[in-house]
């Protein structure tokens, strides 16, 4: 069985061996960047790891591996012009860097390179791979409609917030695992049991991404801080102190939350506002509980345990993290 680093170095060296060398350079260039400045490269690398679960053949898993992380980089292209980011690992976003236009042109690009990842599969798994990955696609520019619509919405309930970063979040790693599972040739059942594991650790990561924006490091994150205060997002931090908040304590959240402002009082506030109504507590609850439910259904899949320790690694990894 391969180390963690060999799948992570396995991916850097499929990205490497499929330059973008044509032009308009302005097309392309923006790819590159965005591939190149130091994302984790977590999707691709699960693919490989549903592939080898199964005992399948890595070589064939690497370009799929591709498609997912090339969608998730367009996601992350247009999601921060819709977030107005400025910042993305540690670099400027590409709209900042490029302009709007470009981000909105490349990341359309980008999405349609993904797809040319699959090409190679034969006919039969083309097809299965290609309708997940489409259906899959539609679900997270849904969680990403309802992730904009609730910016001026008040009441986003839990059941609300948790099916939109199902969609914009948790599907994309049930995927990711489910497409490495049918290239290692696993039975239904057991790709579907993956896909689960796939979409509860996602969930447990959007989780954990909500608290970082708040709680984390710049230094580590590489993102702007509090760029979810700004944004009015209903995140679980604000649903959770707007659950435990006083009549006057939820008068200053709903304040706060109403306005577009650059202001630093707002941030300063609301983190006072999350800090005293103890968000973390319910945090690390529902982090603990989604990741115990990706496990249950981990437990399920029917192969020798010693092949699940990667995935049982990845799941403490991807929830300790800091950035
Ligand atoms: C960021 O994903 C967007 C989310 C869905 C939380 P990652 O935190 O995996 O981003 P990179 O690719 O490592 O930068
Ligand atoms: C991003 O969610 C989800 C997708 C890109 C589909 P966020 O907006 O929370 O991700 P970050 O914090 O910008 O990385
Ligand atoms: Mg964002
Ligand atoms: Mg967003
Ligand atoms: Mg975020």
């Amino acid at each position: 069985m391969y180390s963690f680093d060999k799948f992570h170095e396995l991916v850097a060296q499929t990205i490497d061996e499929n330059p973008f060398s044509k032009s308009p350079n302005e097309l392309y260039e923006p790819m590159d960047y965005i591939l190149n400045i130091g994302g984790k490269r977590i999707r691709p690398i699960i693919v490989l790891l549903g592939t080898d679960l199964f005992g399948g053949d890595i070589k064939k898993a690497l370009k799929p591996s591709l498609a997912i992380e090339f969608f998730h980089n367009f996601s992350l292209m247009h999601d921060d012009i819709m977030d107005n980011a400025s910042l993305r690992r540690s670099k400027p976003t590409v709209h900042e860097k490029f302009g709007t236009n470009t981000a909105i042109l490349s990341g359309d690009a980008m999405l349609i390179k993904a797809y040319q990842f699959l090409e190679d599969l034969e006919p039969e798994l083309f097809k299965k791979t290609t309708q997940l990955f489409s259906k899959t696609a539609l679900e997270v520019c849904e969680g990403q409609q309802y992730d904009v619509n609730y910016e001026t919405k008040v009441n986003v309930s839990y059941e609300d917030y948790i099916k939109m970063i199902s969609l914009k979040t948790g599907v994309l790693l049930g995927t990711a695992l489910k497409l490495g599972a049918l290239v290692g040739d696993a039975s239904e059942k057991d790709s579907d049991a993956l896909y689960q594991y796939g979409l509860n650790l996602g969930i447990a990561y959007q989780l954990k991404d909500d608290y970082l924006d708040v709680f984390g490091s710049l230094e580590h994150l590489g993102k702007k801080h509090a760029g979810d205060i700004f944004e009015n997002k209903k995140t679980i931090l604000y649903i959770s102190a707007l659950e435990a908040a006083n009549e006057e304590e939820k008068e200053e959240l709903l304040y706060w939350y109403s306005s577009n402002t650059d202001n630093v009082d707002k941030i300063y506030a609301v983190e006072n506002l999350f800090r005293k109504l103890n968000v973390n507590r319910k945090l690390s609850m529902l982090i603990r509980e989604y990741t115990n439910k990706a496990h249950s259904f981990l437990d399920q899949i029917d192969v020798p345990e010693e092949r699940k320790s990667h995935l049982r690694e990845l799941s403490e990894f991807l929830i300790d993290r800091q950035g």
